[in-house]
């Protein structure tokens, strides 16, 4: 394992702050059409509402993190094929970003009040894991995707059967994140070691658990 010395990129920075602040305080604008898009509403419950409008709220975190990390990652890689595959996964993510916000919406609930903290974690991981060489930062997006994959798929089985609407953002996205991690795979990503993949595991529970909440 190395610690790269990189490059410093003014405008880079400069458009990544512009990023920051779009993530967290503007409304997202998804450039393809939510996987909901044309699917019935379903008659829920308040109970199943709250659930779901919670499980998004914790997706649409999720996908804070994510562009925090890419963004990070970024930043601290001067590999062209990896910013570019960094890039293009983090504009998907962006299109996660704002189905999830719509959702929550849709089901009167309303976005983790922790967003910004979660962004400056991810933003600084993403950085140091980026620092580290190109095939631990493909690495680092891979054990990220692949336990946001599990943790998708972990989510359809706690929403209930009728929420299609929900239902059909959650397996986009899945198959989404599956394919950044295939792309993460394919450009050569090494596996982390057990104690850095149960770490990102604990840090991922923290999360997930407070964003469920608040
Ligand atoms: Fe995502
Ligand atoms: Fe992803």
């Amino acid at each position: 394992m190395k610690f790269s010395s990189g490059t410093f990129d003014l405008d880079r920075c400069v458009s990544g702050l512009d990023r920051v602040v779009r993530v967290l305080f503007g409304a997202p604008v998804a450039l393809r059409p939510s996987p909901a898009e044309g699917a019935a509403e379903d008659n829920l419950d308040q109970a199943s509402r709250r659930n779901a409008a919670a499980l998004m709220r914790v997706n649409h975190c999720g996908e804070v993190c994510a562009q925090a990390l890419y963004r990070g990652q970024a930043l601290a890689s001067a590999n062209e094929t990896v910013t570019r595959a960094l890039d293009k996964a983090a504009s998907e993510e962006n299109d996660h970003l704002a189905w999830s916000a719509e959702r929550v919406r849709e089901l009167d609930g309303r976005l983790s009040v922790l967003n910004p903290l979660w962004y400056a974690g991810s933003l600084a991981l993403g950085y140091v894991a980026g620092r580290f060489g190109e095939d631990w930062n493909l690495g680092f997006l891979a054990e990220t995707e692949r336990q946001v994959e599990e943790h998708l798929q972990g989510h359809l089985g706690r929403l209930g059967d009728r929420d299609t609407k929900t239902r059909a953002i959650i397996e986009g996205m899945r198959r989404e994140e599956a394919e950044h991690r295939r792309t993460a795979e394919r450009l050569g990503a090494c596996e982390l070691p057990a104690g850095a993949r149960l770490a990102m595991r604990l840090a991922a529970r923290v999360m997930t658990t407070l964003s469920y909440r608040i």
